[in-house]
């Protein structure tokens, strides 16, 4: 992986294209705090890494959503905007990233629901949590993806934000690509294998941190007879 980023980054330096690795490359070249490549090596593999583990266990809460209300299902065989809903319905649902892994530093004393969280405080934001928050969410474990119709993406019909990919200055750089990502193959899942059912009880990862799952076995096709 060293030997595979190390090349990459330096094919980006010397034929930078328009994506991201040449952004990254190329944002910290001229700057006087240059990212070393080591730091940019860490970087690429979080991201790498980051990126995908989270967009399959989304395709995962997605199927289970699927399975689980399928009166829902039309969502998916819509237009872009309903596909939309669907999606942003999952990702507030089932967080994949429990909480924000990268801690926050308070600059202050701020009392919070009458607890004070003390200056320089080490918080740690429950995602997951605060997208079934009642007050932001009405019956948040309900399952509605008319929420997020027609709204701004991440933003619900009556302007809460759903909290998946993060918020500020660390707001998940890969939130765009993983939403396309899962509009292009939910809509393809569901259109493919209408009669997709659960062939077993799904297994997840034993992780305070990631919602993913070990297997979450499937029948595709409907058997004969039934
Ligand atoms: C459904 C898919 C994904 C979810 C739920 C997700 C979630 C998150 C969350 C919660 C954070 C922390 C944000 C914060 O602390 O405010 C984050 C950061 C990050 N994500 Fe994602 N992510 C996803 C997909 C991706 C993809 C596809 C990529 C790469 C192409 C990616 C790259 C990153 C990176 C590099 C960071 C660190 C940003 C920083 O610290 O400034 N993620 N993501």
């Amino acid at each position: 992986m060293l030997a595979y980023f190390g090349d990459l980054i330096e094919r980006k330096r010397t034929d930078p294209r328009h994506d991201m690795v040449s952004m990254l490359v190329g944002a910290h070249d001229d700057d006087a705090d240059t990212l070393s490549d080591a730091e940019l090596i860490s970087m690429l593999w979080g991201m790498l890494l980051g990126g995908f583990a989270t967009t399959a266990a989304t395709i995962d809460h997605a199927v289970l959503a699927m399975l689980a209300y399928p009166e829902q299902r039309h969502w998916l065989q819509g237009d872009a905007l309903e596909v939309k809903a669907f999606v942003e319905e999952v990702l507030r649902r089932d967080a994949p990233v429990l909480f924000s892994p990268t801690p926050r530093i308070a600059q202050r004393d701020i009392e919070l629901g009458g607890v004070v969280i003390p200056k320089n405080a080490d918080v740690r934001l429950l995602i997951a949590a605060g997208n079934r928050d009642p007050d932001a969410f009405a019956d948040p474990d309900r399952f509605d993806p008319a929420r997020f119709y027609g709204t701004n993406p991440g933003m619900s019909t009556d302007g809460k934000i759903m909290l998946s990919f993060g918020h500020g200055i660390h707001f998940c750089p890969g939130a765009q690509l993983a939403r396309v990502q899962l509009a292009e193959s939910l809509p393809r899942i569901q259109a493919r294998f209408p009669t997709l059912a659960l062939a077993g009880q799904p297994t997840r990862e034993p992780s305070a941190f990631l919602r993913t799952f070990r297997a979450l076995p499937v029948r595709l096709q409907a058997q004969r007879g039934g």
